[in-house]
């Protein structure tokens, strides 16, 4: 019987290795010497992995087993040179970062990729270990600015499906010059009391989607800044935090302008603000145009609605000045729920560039079960179906 088997076995093994190209091309951060103990520091060894599998002509996948995996510096994963388009990180397991956060201090990334094309990572969790560096900045003591988790910079083609960020030192995901990248399934936490632990941030990027996440941190679930085209977001539920945030926009007089933006399904839960639009009070090239927020729930939002264009945290840099940015064709499509203060919509605009072409469409927004208040500055638009409260436009 043993023997009668032993062919088919062969042929089965020959079968597997000539056609499952991806055993091939697959590269464990194990082989290199990593240690899924938690305290060896692997750097080395995911750098040698990614080495062979960007050098690799075809499809290759990084794999990172079950087991806490030390990332003790900041690593940068550079595509310049690639040979592979085509490259996949699986992670089963978990990377830390290191628990001091002088190390990173003012690195300003834990993990980089950088002019990489054709880049997926599929699963793991992404420890960030954070907390120290929160007490830190919120005890008033001068400490380092801390490290973004994960950062995608100058790459195209990129995936990121089911991956869980924890406790980042600064924000969790930053893609800043960026096309045609897709994430889904994303888990991203730290607590609410967490200073600068944006969710995702998107600028200079185009063609950026966003699906079935969840973020709960202590500032923006999403923050969407300047340069940023063609982005969709849809099914996304924030809190606690700062809310879905287009903005800070007009920090430079000279800045690109963010526009085709959807965000669709969002749920906001005990969040600062909804959907928001923010401006600097200065001088600026910059705009927001062609916007549609859809379908969004509050739970006890306090600025549900909000576009400010006169932000000038503690009165630097722009007293006296006004917002160059021109915020238009802003549209909020069935928004309903509860707002924790009794304005719950509020369009406080530039009075150099108004608002133009705002639309409220099916907005429901209560105060203590009661009725809410809208108020208006410098914002233009028409308001259409059930309006409550009572559109100011
Ligand atoms: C976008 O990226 C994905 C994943 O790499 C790829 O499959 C797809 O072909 C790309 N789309 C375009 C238009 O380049
Ligand atoms: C973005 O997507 C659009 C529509 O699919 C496409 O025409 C355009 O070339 C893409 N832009 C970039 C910069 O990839
Ligand atoms: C706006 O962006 C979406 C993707 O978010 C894209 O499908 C659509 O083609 C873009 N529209 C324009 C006018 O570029
Ligand atoms: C309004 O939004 C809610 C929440 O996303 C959704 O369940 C409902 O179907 C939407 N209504 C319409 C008419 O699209």
């Amino acid at each position: 019987m043993a023997n009668a088997m032993r062919p088919t076995l062969v042929l089965a093994l020959l079968f597997f290795l000539s056609f499952n190209s991806s055993f091939a091309g697959t590269y464990n951060v194990i082989t290199y010497g990593a240690k899924a103990d938690g305290v060896t520091d692997t750097t080395n060894a995911f750098n040698a992995a990614w080495i062979a599998a960007c050098g690799s002509i075809e499809a290759a996948t990084i794999i990172v087993p079950g087991g806490r995996f030390l990332v003790g510096s900041n690593m940068v994963f550079n595509g310049g040179s690639c040979k592979s388009s085509d490259i996949t990180i699986t992670i089963k397991g978990t990377l830390v970062a290191p628990g001091d956060y002088n190390v990173l201090g003012n690195t300003g990334y834990w993990l980089s990729f950088e002019s990489v094309n054709g880049v997926s990572i599929v699963g793991g969790v992404l420890d960030g270990q954070g907390s120290s560096l929160w007490a830190c900045k919120t005890s008033g003591k001068s400490c380092p600015s801390g490290a973004t988790t994960l950062a995608f910079t100058n790459s195209k083609n990129v995936v990121v499906n089911g991956l869980t960020s924890l406790n980042s030192q600064l924000y969790h995901i930053v893609f800043n010059g960026c096309q045609n990248v897709t994430m889904h399934g994303i888990r991203l936490s730290a607590a609410g009391t967490s200073p600068n632990t944006d969710g995702i941030h998107i600028q200079f990027s185009t063609n950026v989607t966003v699906l079935n996440s969840r973020v709960g941190t202590g500032d923006d679930c999403v923050s969407i800044g300047p340069g940023t085209q063609n982005l969709w977001i849809e099914n996304i539920a924030c809190g606690p935090g700062h809310g879905v945030s287009i903005g800070s926009l007009g920090k430079s007089a000279n800045e690109d302008g963010v526009q085709n933006v959807t965000v669709r399904r969002a749920t906001f839960s005990g969040t600062q603000n909804g959907f928001r639009i923010k401006s600097w009070a200065r001088p600026s090239t910059g705009f927001a145009q062609n916007i549609l927020f859809q379908h969004g729930i509050m739970n006890n939002v306090q600025n549900p609605i909000v576009i400010d264009q006169n932000y000038c945290p503690n009165n630097q840099d722009c007293p006296g000045q006004v917002s160059g940015i021109q915020v238009s064709d802003v549209t909020y499509n069935n928004v309903s729920g509860s707002s924790a203060t009794k304005v719950a919509v509020k369009f406080d605009c530039s009075s150099e560039y108004p608002c133009t072409g705002i639309t409220l469409e099916n907005v429901q927004l209560t105060y203590k079960n009661q009725r809410a208040e809208a108020s208006c500055a410098n914002a233009a638009g028409t308001a259409s179906g059930l309006v409550q409260p009572n559109s100011c436009l």
